[in-house]
Parts: structure tokens; C-alpha cells; sequence
């Protein structure tokens, strides 16, 4: 694999294979060792035009910590504020020998475009409501970690689906990797062609959660939609919230994860 742009694509061997590796990585990290290797001399870039704090510092971090050398620019310190496009931003950085680009953008497809544009690896790290294969591999490394096993658990996803790129790649990988996928949320947050993916869609979130073995909340992507979708935010929260009562419904020991960022009281609440 040259380029990391989505889950879609991604077959269940390379899922695990990538699976297996971050395990020995994270391994390692707890071991408190933090200077290895394996990208000596290559140079990762990371061009996030959107914002951004876990993804963003963890493939800083994570090159650092393999050897590589790391840097980063953003929409707004970049020429890209002065009005350069995109396709002359990213081959600027190619023809710096850059070895990886790491990319964030509102559009969707724009990594995809990156990579037919440059000699470089490209590696999606979010792009407009299409996918976040590294956030979804991280929650599929967690679920395995926590439950020894994906094949066969049951996954309730709660919330904006609609918007959601973590849940479309959770969905194409979690799919792949054997478990069932069911999703909850408002009726205009669920788009209709989501069962085709083989997953069972629900706008009543107890009948999702009832009986899961993992829990997962979404934040309500109001960056990528219009007004409209739901009444009110506390509305929205009452219906939808993934919250301690809905919980039980789950099995006792069933986790919860959410990719943030958490609207605390939104998404996720105490009751
Ligand atoms: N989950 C996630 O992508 O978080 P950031 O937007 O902070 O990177």
C-alpha cells in the first residue's frame, strides 16, 4: 500500500497486519521508549487545513518518535491564506523530498487528489464527511485490546452518522474485521444508503445500544451541515445522548468510546 486514503479499500489482512504492528508500537511506548528507527530519514509532513488536536499531534509525535524528520503547516500560516491552491501547496512540499504527507481537509476526496498529484505516501487523517481510517484502525486497536476479538461483537454507533467520517470508516473496517455494526440517530442524520454497507440503522437509540458489546457516541458535525437537522442541541441531546441509562441496556461489560472532540452534555451526558 502505497497511500492510506481510506478503510474502503483497506482488506481485512491489512487490518490486522496494521493492528499488529500498532500493538508492538504501543508496547513499546509503554515501556516509557520513545526514540526508534524505523522512518530514519524520511520526512513526514503534515498539512492539516483543518483543525485538529489528537490527529494532528499523534503523527507528529509518532514520526518524531520513529526517526523521522516531522513538520507540519496549516491552512492559516501557510501561502495557502495568500491564495494558493492546494494541488501547487502539497507540490511545493513534494519537491522538498518529502516522504509522507498527512492530510486533513474539509473536502472530501482532497487526499485522494493530494496523491494523484505527488510522488509521496499519502495518508488520510480526515477529509470533509468521507473517512478517518487512522481514528477508526485506533478505535479497532482499543476494541481489540479491550475485548481480545472484533469478529462478532456487536458495535452500536450513536449520533451524526450523516456527517461523521469516523463512522464511515469505523463502518468499512469494522465490517471487514467480523463485527456487526448498528447505528442510532435523528432520521435527517442517517443517510439512507448506509444499509447497503450491511449495517442495521435505528432512529431509537435504546433498540441500537440494547445488548452491545461496544458504544460508540459521535459529535453532532455541526461544521458540515445546515440548520435544520434537529430542533435544538438539547433536544437533539435528550434523544440522541448517549448517556448512563441507555448504557445498561448494553452488556455489563460492554465499552464506550467516543473519537472525539466530546460536547460533554451533547453527545455523551450523565443522564
Ligand atoms: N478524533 C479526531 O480526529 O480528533 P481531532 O479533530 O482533534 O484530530
Amino acid at each position: 500500500m502505497k497511500h492510506l486514503l481510506g478503510l474502503k479499500d483497506v482488506s481485512a489482512d491489512e487490518i490486522k497486519n496494521i493492528l499488529d504492528t500498532a500493538e508492538i508500537m504501543k508496547k513499546r511506548l509503554d515501556e516509557d521508549i520513545k526514540k526508534f528507527d524505523e522512518l530514519k530519514g524520511k520526512s513526514v509532513i503534515t498539512v492539516f487545513f483543518e483543525n485538529s488536536t489528537r490527529t494532528r499531534l499523534s503523527f507528529e509525535l509518532a514520526s518524531k518518535y520513529l526517526g523521522a524528520n516531522a513538520a507540519n503547516i496549516t491552512s492559516t500560516g501557510s501561502s495557502v491564506a495568500k491564495g494558493e491552491t492546494l494541488i501547487d501547496t502539497v507540490k511545493t512540499i513534494n519537491m522538498m523530498a518529502a516522504d509522507i504527507l498527512v492530510v486533513r481537509h474539509s473536502s472530501s476526496g482532497a487526499p485522494k487528489l493530494v496523491s494523484e498529484n505527488v510522488d509521496c505516501s499519502v495518508v488520510n487523517a480526515g477529509d470533509g464527511m468521507n473517512e478517518h481510517p487512522t481514528q477508526a484502525l485506533l478505535d479497532m486497536l482499543t476494541i481489540r485490546e479491550k475485548k481480545g476479538t472484533i469478529s462478532g461483537l456487536k458495535v452500536a454507533i450513536i449520533g451524526d452518522v450523516k456527517h461523521s467520517r469516523v463512522a464511515r470508516s469505523n463502518i468499512y473496517g469494522l465490517k471487514k474485521m467480523g463485527a456487526e455494526v448498528v447505528l442510532a440517530g435523528p432520521a435527517t442524520l442517517l443517510p439512507s444508503q448506509l444499509e447497503e454497507l450491511g449495517v442495521r440503522v435505528y432512529t431509537d437509540v435504546e433498540k441500537a445500544i440494547d445488548g452491545a458489546d461496544v458504544v460508540m457516541g459521535l459529535r453532532i458535525q455541526l461544521e458540515r451541515q445546515r440548520a435544520g437537522n434537529f430542533p435544538t442541541v438539547r433536544e437533539y441531546s435528550k434523544l440522541f445522548g448517549v448517556n448512563e441509562e441507555r448504557l445498561r441496556l448494553a452488556k455489563p461489560d460492554a465499552i464506550l468510546l467516543h473519537p472525539g472532540p466530546v460536547n460533554r452534555g451533547v453527545s455523551l451526558r450523565a443522564k
